[in-house]
């Protein structure tokens, strides 16, 4: 069997369009979206996943604000300027770049962004929205993901799903949105005893642990859907999933590719939440 390739950016460029009626729709009623980015340091796969996010906004009639901080300023400014954008009434969505240098508290400075603008839905209470199954903002790249899932309307009901990671930004939320959707879910981590017990057994198999062609074709249960959010650099310079391609592609029914795959997906939902914020913000002025 060779798997169906799933073309993450046709179906980005899509749904971004869409995204950009809806925008120009808000525009006319007196609202331009507005999502804050907050970079800080300069390490460089950072500095491009947040000018890519920038881009993506702008190309969608949306506005942007990014804010750029050496790696070794005190966290203190950063908390101000989030209070300041968490008071502006024209900023609909914030977003801090992750990971933040060492001597930043991760969760704090989450914690600190105005939930109703936490467009990346890594602030604890959206999360526990989201465990309860009513998501306020659903992180992005597992909204991606179950796009893809959606589009492709693979049968997600009792089917049983494996997550190889268990990160706040992927794993964990990935695991929560395949559980409401009735998939029997298993999330495998770096301590788990037989990995290739459990890939093999997947229908759905999710790879985000972020090494390089881990998951190779003989882990795949024949006809499996295989989604790679892993987002490697090879030695040459090239990028690489978390899955090793040639060989999964042999096995799987349908298989992400990387890139083209999941990659695209998640900024287009960050335009999404974006977009979804400041049509709320619409809705409780005119309510
Ligand atoms: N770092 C890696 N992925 C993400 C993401 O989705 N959001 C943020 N804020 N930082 C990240």
């Amino acid at each position: 069997m060779t798997a169906r390739i799933l073309d993450g950016l046709a179906l980005a460029t899509s749904v971004r369009g869409q995204l950009a009626e809806r925008a120009a729709t808000l525009k006319s009623q007196g609202v331009t979206p507005c999502l804050a980015v907050i970079l800080v340091g300069e390490d460089p796969a950072s500095a491009v996943y947040v000018r890519n996010k920038v881009a993506a906004c702008e190309k969608a009639g949306m506005r942007s604000i990014k804010d750029s901080y050496a790696a070794d300023i005190d966290p203190a400014e950063v908390f101000a300027r989030i209070a300041e954008l968490n008071a502006d009434p024209e900023v609909h969505g914030i977003l801090v770049q992750l990971p933040l240098p060492g001597h930043f508290d991760e969760d704090a400075v989450l914690e600190a962004i105005d939930p109703s603008k936490d467009v990346d839905g890594f602030h604890a209470g959206n999360i526990g929205a989201l465990m309860q199954g009513n998501p306020r903002f659903i992180p992005c790249t597992p909204y991606g993901v179950m796009k893809m899932l959606e589009a492709e309307k693979v049968n997600l009901k009792g089917a049983e799903a494996v997550i190889v990671g268990r990160s706040n930004i992927v794993g964990k939320p990935m695991a929560m949105l395949l559980l409401a959707q009735s998939c029997t879910v298993t999330v495998c981590h770096s301590q788990s005893r037989d990995l290739a017990f459990h890939t093999r057994r997947a229908d759905i198999l999710v790879a985000a642990v972020g090494r390089a062609r881990m998951i190779r074709g003989d882990m795949i249960k024949p006809g499996a859907t295989v989604i790679d959010v892993g987002i490697n650099r090879l030695p040459d310079g090239k990028l690489c999933g978390d899955v090793d391609f040639e060989s999964a592609r042999e096995v799987a029914g349908r298989i992400t590719p990387v890139p083209g795959g999941v990659g695209p997906m998640t900024i287009t939902m960050l335009l999404a939440n974006t977009l979804e914020a400041a049509e709320r913000t619409l809705m409780e002025k005119t309510a």
